[in-house]
């Protein structure tokens, strides 16, 4: 019996720092109505020479160090992102050249926002099957490069960065105590594709475009679709919300979040946010913060971790961790 075991994280964020009164000056906006609105105070924003690859391939590093163990160990990469450097090779084809590594396989998976949480599922399929043994799961994006400026709307409220997690199969009893991936609920629905899309792309446009968003109907959507997978994820392991020690949501959007906890009955303090930091990163929210909250000491072996998105699509999803 294998599971998906929690080896290390990492992340990586780009050099620059811009806060929102940076941004002021170039949009029609203002520091309090960012604030209010989606509780954003800064975002990281990709410079010369810094891309998706890059940033994926300093968060493997990073998680690799943090699990002490060498490239060589890993025989899957799995990439979730929405802004590839390329329309290909794959992101993940370039980390593993990046690190040296010459075996196993390697690919990208496309849901936007949900990108960490489909590839850690799709990842723990591999693991639990026995195909593979050590996954480097990375979620990287840099949407300020899809982003229309002349847009407020949406220029405000999206940031660049990477985060890494190596999963690791081994023997368990499959107890509920047991570290590793508990469960796992994706889900996506087309019919939802005008409310949050990018206008361009190589079989259409032959550009990469930009992101359009109704962000209302976003948000009139978020709470429950994410609250449905979670119960979902809940139901399969046979516990409540009041199990949970850290609730790690994408970092979309301060009021959500809140929202979301509220719904299930999870207490703020229970709750971690980088979204005041990190802003929107996509598929890199998640690692981001879990790598955070692994550092500053929160998150600690034994500690039950949900993790739960929604992005573009749509597509939803959440997962249950034993750390
Ligand atoms: N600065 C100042 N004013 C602004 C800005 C801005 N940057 N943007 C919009 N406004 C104005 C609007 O024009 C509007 O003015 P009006 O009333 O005169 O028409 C007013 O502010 C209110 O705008 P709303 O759109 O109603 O604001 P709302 O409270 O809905 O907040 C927001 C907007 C933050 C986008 C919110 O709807 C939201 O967070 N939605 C979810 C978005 C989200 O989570 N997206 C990520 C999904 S994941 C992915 O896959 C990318």
């Amino acid at each position: 019996n294998l599971r998906s075991c929690v080896r290390g994280v990492g992340s990586a964020l780009p050099s620059r720092c811009v806060a929102n009164a940076e941004l002021v000056g170039k949009v029609d906006t203002s520091d309090e109505w960012i604030r209010q609105r989606s509780g954003i105070t800064q975002r990281y924003v990709a410079g010369e020479g810094e891309t998706t690859s890059t940033l994926a391939t300093r968060a493997a590093e990073a998680a690799l160090a943090n699990a002490g163990l060498a490239a060589s160990d890993i025989d899957l990469v799995v990439v979730g992102t929405a802004t590839p450097d390329y329309t290909f090779p794959a992101v993940a084809t370039q980390v593993q050249a990046s690190l040296g590594i010459v075996h196993g396989v390697a690919f990208d998976l496309q849901a936007v926002c949900s990108g960490f949480v489909f590839a850690v599922t799709t990842a723990d399929k591999f693991l639990r099957s026995g195909s593979n043994k050590r996954a480097l799961v990375i979620g990287a994006e840099t949407f300020t490069r899809i982003l229309d400026w002349n847009d407020r709307t949406t220029c405000v409220l999206f940031g660049d960065g990477a985060g890494a997690m190596v999963l690791e199969a081994r023997e368990s009893d499959g107890a509920f105590a047991s570290p590793g991936v508990i469960a796992a609920r994706l889900r996506s629905d087309g019919r939802h594709r005008a409310k949050l899309y990018v206008d361009g792309g190589p079989s259409t446009t032959g550009s990469a475009g930009h992101l359009r968003m109704e962000g209302k109907e976003v948000f009139r959507h978020a709470v429950g679709m994410v609250t449905d997978v979670i119960q979902g994820c809940l139901d399969d392991a046979g516990c409540a919300a009041s199990a949970i020690d850290w609730f790690v949501p994408h970092q979309a959007n301060r009021r959500i979040i809140d929202a979301s906890a509220d719904k299930l009955g999870i207490p703020r303090e229970k709750v971690v946010v980088t979204v005041d930091r990190h802003a929107n990163t996509s598929a890199a929210s998640i690692p981001l913060a879990l790598d955070l909250a692994v550092q500053d000491g929160r998150i600690k072996a034994g500690d039950l971790v949900m993790i739960e998105a929604m992005g573009g699509g749509f597509t939803w999803g959440a997962a249950l961790i034993r750390w």
